[in-house]
């Protein structure tokens, strides 16, 4: 079972969808995450973004592994590497959206989200999961707050890339945008807590026979 929590850059999609994972006992997947692990792994090749022939070639070499560890945490494995703070770098921020928009990226990467939850119940976010990755999935969950809310949250966390690039590259690709599906929950979360997030959100869930006690 996938409960798919979407959004853009900063909406609060990572704290909300882990938050809600502990609280219903479900494991919790970063997509993002995935695409922040192949960018970080061609930067450090040397590999040009921008040019998709020498990214697709790079891919065939690439290993690329998710999984859980013993104490249930999501983890990510590229060519024998575990990057972790190296995934939030300033160089994989700026550069990651342009990969996002690969199509041959959005595959591995697509396939390896679908390996990782069979069989299990997770909370996995990020842009199209609720789109395209796992359409079918009832539970949808869409992110967003308002631009000045969510630059003053990357700059409290102390990033100051730009979410409008990544905004407008991710929502205007053209293999899966960031968009609502139809049947998704939206919920602004500019003016809740976290805590007021995960608990419309399990509210919801909890109406569905999910996550009770
Ligand atoms: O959620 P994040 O900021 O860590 O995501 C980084 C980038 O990865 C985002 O700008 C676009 C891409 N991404 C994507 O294309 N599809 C996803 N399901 C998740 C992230």
């Amino acid at each position: 079972m996938v409960i798919a929590i979407d959004g853009p850059a900063a909406s609060g999609k990572s704290s909300v969808a882990r938050r809600l994972a502990r609280k219903i006992g479900f494991d919790y997947v970063n997509s993002g995450a995935m695409y922040r692990a192949v960018t970080w792994e061609l930067l450090r090749e040397g590999i040009d973004p921008a040019r998709s022939e020498s990214v697709e070639a790079a891919l065939a070499r690439i290993s690329l592994d998710c999984g859980f560890s013993g104490d249930g945490e999501f983890f990510i494995r590229v060519n024998s590497e575990l990057p972790e703070v190296e995934l939030r770098e300033s160089s994989v921020n700026s550069q990651v959206s342009e990969v996002s928009t690969i199509p041959a990226v959005r595959r591995l990467i697509g396939s390896r989200l679908h390996a990782v939850a069979a069989g299990r119940r997770v909370v996995m976010e990020g842009r199209d999961i609720g789109t395209a990755v796992f359409p079918e999935t009832p539970h949808k969950f869409y992110l967003d707050a308002s631009p000045e809310v969510r630059r003053r949250r990357r700059a409290a966390e102390g990033h100051n890339d730009s979410i409008e690039k990544r905004d407008r590259i991710d929502s205007t690709r053209r293999h899966a945008p960031l968009s609502v599906a139809p049947d998704a929950n939206v919920i602004d979360t500019s003016h809740l807590t976290l805590e007021g997030v995960v608990e419309a959100i399990s509210g919801i869930l909890r109406q569905r026979g999910i996550g009770q006690e």
